[in-house]
């Protein structure tokens, strides 16, 4: 075992594709093979176009989908297989924030009994030691004390993502997986929830793992990042590493096109055509070779292990 607080082992999350009368025609490789380790401290982003698994891959750690295959370690327990009763007390520690927070919200719900919830799910706390915890937290993500008697509806979404940290940070977890937490804010909320999330990482000692399609907010972030393609991490390294010099020719793709100041985009390097395939329907050999200029009758035949090359990993036969 290593030192990790948080480890998957070749983990596989194959989805049922159903045809005619129900019968099981294939299967959505949603997650293939995916193994990581995540130090304490650590800020790992996963970045990947959008289906390439990487909620699948967060919420299958958090339990709510069952792995087909593969283990996963949570603090030197393997958690993949353990009784719900063992789940349970893991889930306070390991928390996922969902993509979209207005949906992790009950609209039926005042702010002040969502908050309450998963203390009195978890906790042994009694009501005034609720509202003392609950008080402390939301000054924390900086929200007021009058938004607990408001509903989801009733707020902006940067108020909702606030609300929603707040929800997790309650039941003091150590591993937040932060699944797109600044989709659908504009520019400079993004900012200030970017600025939160480093602020309560201190002041809580949380280790992060942060999806994101977005490279300028895991370059910001991230201590180390795993490129995600199609169910598998096909580079990963220290964040500096892998935008000064990426070598998977995915990763130099999404890295060329990042949009630069004034929207133009850069075009050289940037050969990414079209949609990623049927992740139903992988191509033999390296699956990304069908949009790579470089691939070869070998990619068509072997699926690349990764392999070191400096402080990185790459699932590549021909990196740069
Ligand atoms: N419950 C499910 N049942 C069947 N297929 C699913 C399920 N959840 C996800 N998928 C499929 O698994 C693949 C990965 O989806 P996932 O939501 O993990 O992608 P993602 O990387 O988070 O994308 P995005 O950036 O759009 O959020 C997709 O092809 C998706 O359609
Ligand atoms: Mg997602």
């Amino acid at each position: 075992m290593t030192s990790a607080v948080l480890s998957t082992r070749e983990l596989k999350v194959h989805f049922p594709v159903r045809g005619a009368f129900g019968r099981r025609t294939g299967s959505i490789k949603a997650v293939d093979g995916v193994s990581f380790d995540l130090e304490a401290g650590e800020v790992l982003g996963i970045v990947g176009e959008s289906g390439c698994g990487k909620s699948t891959l967060g919420k299958t750690i958090m339990g709510i989908h069952q792995p087909t295959a593969g283990a996963i370690w949570f603090e030197g327990q393997r958690i993949d297989r353990a009784s719900p009763a063992a789940r349970r007390a893991v889930r306070s520690r390991l928390q996922y924030a969902y993509q979209d927070p207005g949906a992790s919200l009950d609209p039926r719900w005042k702010i002040g009994p969502s908050l309450h919830e998963p203390l009195v799910i978890h906790g042994d706390l009694d009501r005034a030691a609720r509202d003392e915890r609950i008080k402390s937290i939301l000054e924390a993500v900086g929200l007021p004390d009058t938004h607990l008697d408001l509903y989801p509806h009733e707020i902006s979404g940067g108020q909702q993502r606030r609300v929603g940290l707040a929800r997790i940070l309650t039941l003091h977890p150590k591993v937040v997986i932060l699944d797109e937490p600044t989709s659908g804010l504009d520019v400079s909320v993004q900012a200030t929830v970017l600025a939160l999330f480093r602020d309560l990482r201190a002041r809580f000692e949380l280790t992060y793992v942060l999806i994101s399609h977005d490279l300028a907010v895991i370059r910001s972030m991230c201590s180390r990042v795993a490129v995600m393609y199609l169910g598998r991490i096909v580079e990963t390294g220290p964040t500096a590493a892998i935008f000064d010099r990426p070598r998977h020719p995915y990763t130099r793709s999404l890295l060329a096109a990042i949009p630069k100041i004034g929207g133009a985009r850069v075009t050289r390097d940037f050969w990414l055509q079209g949609e990623p395939p049927d992740a139903a329907n992988l191509p033999s050999g390296c699956r990304f070779r069908t949009r790579c200029l470089k691939a070869t009758d070998l990619c068509a035949r072997e699926d690349p292990a990764p392999r070191a090359i400096a402080h990185i990993s790459v699932a590549c036969h021909f990196p740069d």
